[in-house]
Parts: structure tokens; sequence; C-alpha cells
């Protein structure tokens, strides 16, 4: 009897990290009109992501306005601030609801970030900063064709 709650409890356990595996891969999504994958998310959690979006956005022109001035190290700075540090930060539950591409693209972003600020830091070249951040603007457009919130 106890053998056969103990072989009950593993499969439950099985099935139960399974689901989560798969959770994790798939994350929330529906299908919507535009072909793009929609990312389910609660009102707070879509706040959040598009209050980030925009300051990505911010870090763009940041990081354009330091280069044209010639500042590497605060266009440095500006780009540091959403390295991989940043994408540490972001809650747990929304890093569940995000489907597998989105993280990797997510986390390509990032890295790009960290990228360009030890760029800007070392040699501080402007035609190659100016060359990355183009680089990463293609990780941003190749995620907003792919996917949105709903
Ligand atoms: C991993 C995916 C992903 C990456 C990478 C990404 N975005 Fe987004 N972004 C989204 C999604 C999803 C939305 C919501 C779009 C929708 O619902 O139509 C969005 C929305 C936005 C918005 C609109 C914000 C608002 O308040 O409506 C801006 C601005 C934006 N992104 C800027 C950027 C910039 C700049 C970058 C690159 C530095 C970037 N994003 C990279 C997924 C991404």
């Amino acid at each position: 009897m106890g053998r056969m709650l103990l072989g009950i409890s593993l499969l439950l356990n099985i099935a139960l990290l399974g689901g989560g595996a798969y959770m994790f891969m798939k994350g929330s999504v529906a299908p919507s009109e535009d072909g793009r994958t929609a990312i389910v998310l609660d009102k707070g959690e879509k706040a959040f992501v598009l209050t980030e979006m925009r300051a990505l956005l911010e870090t763009v022109h940041a990081v354009l306005l330091a280069v044209e001035d010639g500042d590497m190290k605060e266009a440095g700075i500006a780009a540091r601030k959403f390295g991989m540090a940043d994408m540490q930060a972001a809650p747990k539950s929304l890093m569940l609801k995000m489907p597998m591409g989105f993280k990797s693209l997510g986390h390509a972003m990032h890295t790009g970030w960290d990228t360009i600020a030890n760029e800007a830091e070392s040699m501080g070249d402007k035609k190659k900063v100016t060359v990355l951040l183009t680089e990463q603007l293609g990780r941003c457009t190749a995620c907003h064709s792919a996917f949105k919130l709903k």
C-alpha cells in the first residue's frame, strides 16, 4: 500500500514537473488576427512590460545623443542600465508567462546592451557603437513583428 502511494505521488510529481516545463517553454499565449503571437498578461504585468519598452526607446535616444556629443562614458552608462542585470530583475510570474521565443529575443537584447556598454567604456569607438546599436534595433523589430500583448 505504502509503495503504491509512493508510486502515485512519484507519478504526480513527474506530471507536475512536466507541466511546469511545458508552461515555461510555451508561456501564456493566444493567436491574434495580425498573425503575431499574443502574450496574455494581466493589467499590471502589461503595464510593467510597456513601461520597460518606453524606457528602452529612451535608452536608444540617450545612447545616440551621447555618441553625438562624443561622450562615450555617458553612452556606456545609459546602455548598461538595460543589460542582463535588468532582465534578472524581471518578476518571476512574468517569466513564466513569456514564451521561449520571447525570452530568448529578450535575452539577446539585454546582452546587446552590455555589449554596447563594454564597447563604449573600453575603446569608445563611435562607429562601432553605432553599428552595435543598429544590430540592437534589429532585435527590437524582430520581436515586435513576432509578438504582441493582450
Ligand atoms: C522580446 C521582445 C521584445 C523586444 C526585444 C523589444 N520589444 Fe518593444 N515591445 C514588445 C511587445 C510584445 C510590445 C507590445 C506590442 C503590442 O502589443 O502590439 C512592445 C512595445 C514597445 C513599445 C510601445 C510601448 C507602449 O507604451 O505602448 C515601444 C516604444 C517599444 N516596444 C520599444 C522597444 C525598443 C526600443 C526595443 C529595443 C531596444 C524593444 N522594444 C525591444 C516586445 C519587445
